[in-house]
């Protein structure tokens, strides 16, 4: 897949706000505050288009931003900042739950990124669960595998593994090393991204 052209094409902030026309789908990253969603994003694209910060809670709208004028790559605020307000925290779920009922009929494909050197995390569990129950195809990304000593890969690679089964993708990566990008992009191809 080569990406020719990337436009920030609409940012929503409420679940008051529009969403853009459909295009040829969307490909989703969703995950906990600061695990590196824009980070990747800007990886994929190769431009420096999405805000990445030290410090959690950096993207709060849903942005999209258009590729080769043909479908989206959508960027989420991240979930599970401990010190967001409780008025934050529901903002953040409101936007994110209604982007999901609204939209699903579009998505190609959520990637979730969690931080591999965590395990599962009771914020992640819910998203995981929501998208079985909505019958979203998903794809795991394991961030920050190169902060990993090997025999810690090994073993986060594994227990990822067996808590997913079969049915779901899993792909350590890291956005120093670029490890598992060229995975995360056939993925995109293989989908219908071109
Ligand atoms: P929110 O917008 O707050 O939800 O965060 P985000 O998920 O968009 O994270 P962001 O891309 O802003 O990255 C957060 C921090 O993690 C930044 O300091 C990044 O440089 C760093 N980071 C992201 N990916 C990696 C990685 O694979 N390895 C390492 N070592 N650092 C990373
Ligand atoms: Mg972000």
């Amino acid at each position: 897949m080569k990406i020719n052209s990337v436009k920030l094409f609409k940012t929503i902030y409420t679940p008051k706000d529009i969403f853009p026309e459909p295009r040829a789908g969307e490909f989703v990253f969703v995950g906990r505050s600061n695990v590196g969603k824009s980070t990747l994003l800007n990886i994929i694209t190769n431009q420096n288009i999405a805000r990445v910060s030290k410090k959690p809670g950096k993207t709060r709208s849903i942005n999209f931003y258009l590729i080769n004028n043909k479908f989206y790559f959508v960027d989420l605020p991240g979930y599970g900042y401990a010190k967001a307000s409780a008025i934050e925290k529901e903002r953040w779920r409101r936007i994110i739950e209604n982007y999901f009922e609204v939209r699903s009929w579009n998505i190609k494909l959520v990637f979730v990124l969690i931080d591999g050197r965590h395990e599962l995390q009771k914020n992640d569990q819910l998203i995981l669960d929501w998208l079985k129950e909505l019958e979203l195809p998903f794809s795991v990304i394991l961030t920050k595998i190169d902060k990993l000593k090997m025999s810690e890969k090994v073993r986060m690679t594994r227990y990822y593994k067996k808590l997913l089964g079969d049915k779901y993708i899993l792909i350590p990566y890291s956005a120093i090393t670029k490890e598992g990008v060229p995975n995360i992009l056939r993925l995109i191809e293989q989908l219908g991204g071109e």
